[in-house]
């Protein structure tokens, strides 16, 4: 079966989640059939009534699009999902172990249920973040678990002819929660990692539509490109994370230093937004996996392990900030915009939000908490109490009676806000920005103080404060 005639050939899904529904929607809309599986039937059940599990924008509309074009089928018989595909995506979730090593129990489980329905010859795509060599034990596990394959020679190597008809690649997304789509239909480059000249044709096949570069190369290089990536775009937040911290002890602005060393091209704006740190169910998880891996293989990534330790006293960074602004935190009346983990998604994972709201009921404070999206799922975490934690409908609702409001998610409808009116809710009007969300300028005149991360010092001009904002 030549590369070409892969080109109308159905596409499996394994893993519905923020990975795997935007990728098979996304190849659904380039024309593919994509069957979508996952062991979660009430995911399912969910999508196959037009919902997706999370909130995405434009995931819902995409969805429903291709549930009527029937270019995207959701499936929970996973095994009927995998001998109906030639080509499998595995998407699915790869958490972290207490070590910080990725847990890769699900890519296995996968594999095996691969290599129980390899009904002709099928190229098996890792999606998931994964560890560099994980394509080798997927191939070894599927041999070892194909019915009547033969045993594997020294190394692995499949010594016999009949093996089994099958190629691995690493295909890893690049894709950010709140901008998937856009980061599926738009990205910087395409990576892959194959063993055959099949595979590297298929994959060029499936991506052509896209017209972006296309980076070609071996799996265990295609999967260190991952954590490369993220591991790096983690050092630039904490790097700029402590350039704040220093611009607030000699009185200078961080988002201007931003600026000067963002518009060096070998540097780049982009990522060097101080704040509250990282959080998500990515940078953390594979920063960790990646560390562990460079230690198992003797390579002691401290660069990294200080990457990290950074972003975990941005909590403490914080919170000081507050104290400093509002004297003590026991019993105040605290207003927090924004819970997720990031502006346009509903994710709390790992949210450094969460942990900041921790800290001030750990002191006493009482929270008034909004957020466009995240409420529900962080009612999971703090349900609403009577006396401490009041959700709100809105930001106004949020700020009323407070005696200082927290900026904690970089929603752009904040910046939208009528800050009058938000002054006159409040009992005194204290605005405490762990995004530098708001122009410190505008805030002042509207009669706040105003405190925010690396600028408070500064005679900040009122210049663009983040990264593509005007919020200045
Ligand atoms: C990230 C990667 O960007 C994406 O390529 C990969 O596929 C998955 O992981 P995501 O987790 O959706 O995507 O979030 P991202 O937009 O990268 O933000 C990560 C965290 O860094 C968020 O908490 C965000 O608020 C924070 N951040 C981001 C900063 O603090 N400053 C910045 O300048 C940028």
């Amino acid at each position: 079966m030549s590369a070409t005639s892969f080109d109308d050939a159905t596409i499996t899904i394994l893993g519905l989640g923020h990975i795997g529904l935007p990728t098979a929607l996304g190849l659904a809309e380039l024309g593919r059939h994509v069957i979508g599986a996952d062991a979660d039937a009430g995911k399912v059940e969910l999508i196959r009534d037009g919902k997706p599990a999370f909130y995405e924008p434009g995931l819902d509309d995409l969805l429903s699009k291709h549930l009527q074009s029937g270019r995207f089928r959701p499936a929970v018989d996973v095994e009927e999902a995998v001998r109906a595909g030639s080509i499998i995506f595995i998407c699915v979730g790869t958490p972290q172990k207490p070590s910080g090593e990725a847990d890769l129990a699900q890519v296995e489980a996968v594999a095996r249920v691969v290599a129980r329905n390899l009904n002709g010859y099928k190229l098996i795509v890792e999606k998931s973040t994964v560890p560099a060599i994980t394509a080798q034990w997927l191939k070894r596990t599927i041999v070892r678990y194909c019915p009547g394959s033969p045993s594997l020679g020294a190394g692995g190597a499949m010594t016999d002819p009949i093996s089994p008809d099958f190629d691995v690649a690493s295909n890893p997304e690049f894709l950010r929660e709140g901008k998937a789509l856009e980061d599926f239909f738009h990205p910087d480059r395409i990576v892959c990692g194959v063993e055959s000249d099949r595979a590297r044709e298929i994959l060029t096949g499936l991506y052509r539509p896209l017209g972006c570069p296309l980076v070609m190369t071996d799996t265990s290089t295609s999967e260190l490109i991952k954590h490369a990536a993220n591991a790096f775009l983690s050092t630039k937040i904490s790097f700029i994370n402590m350039v704040s911290d220093l611009c607030e002890k000699v009185g200078a602005d961080v988002t201007a230093v931003a600026r000067g060393i963002g518009l060096d091209a070998r540097i780049g704006r982009q990522f060097l937004d101080a704040g509250i740190g990282y959080g998500g169910y990515c940078f953390p998880k594979d920063l960790r996996a990646f560390i562990y891996l460079a230690g198992e293989n003797g390579v002691d990534f401290s660069l990294l392990q200080e990457v990290e330790r950074i972003n975990q006293r941005r909590v403490e960074v914080f919170v000081r900030k507050v104290r400093q602004a509002i004297w003590n935190l026991a019993g105040k009346t605290l207003g927090v915009l924004g819970l997720a983990f990031k502006a346009g998604t509903d994710d709390i994972r790992e949210a450094v939000s969460l942990k900041i709201i921790q800290a001030l009921l750990d002191e006493g404070s009482i929270l008034r908490l909004y957020d466009p999206q995240a409420m529900p799922n962080t009612q999971q975490v703090f349900p609403a109490s009577t006396e401490r934690i009041t959700y709100c409908p809105s930001a106004y609702e949020a700020a009323r009676g407070a005696q200082a409001l927290l900026v904690l998610t970089e929603w752009e409808e904040f910046c939208q806000l009528d800050l009058a009116k938000v002054r006159d809710l409040m009992e005194v009007p204290i605005m405490v920005d762990g995004r530098n969300l708001f122009n410190p300028a505008t805030v002042r005149q509207a009669g706040f103080e105003y405190f925010s991360m690396g600028r408070d010092g500064a005679g900040s001009s009122g210049l663009a404060a983040r990264s593509g904002t005007t919020a200045a």
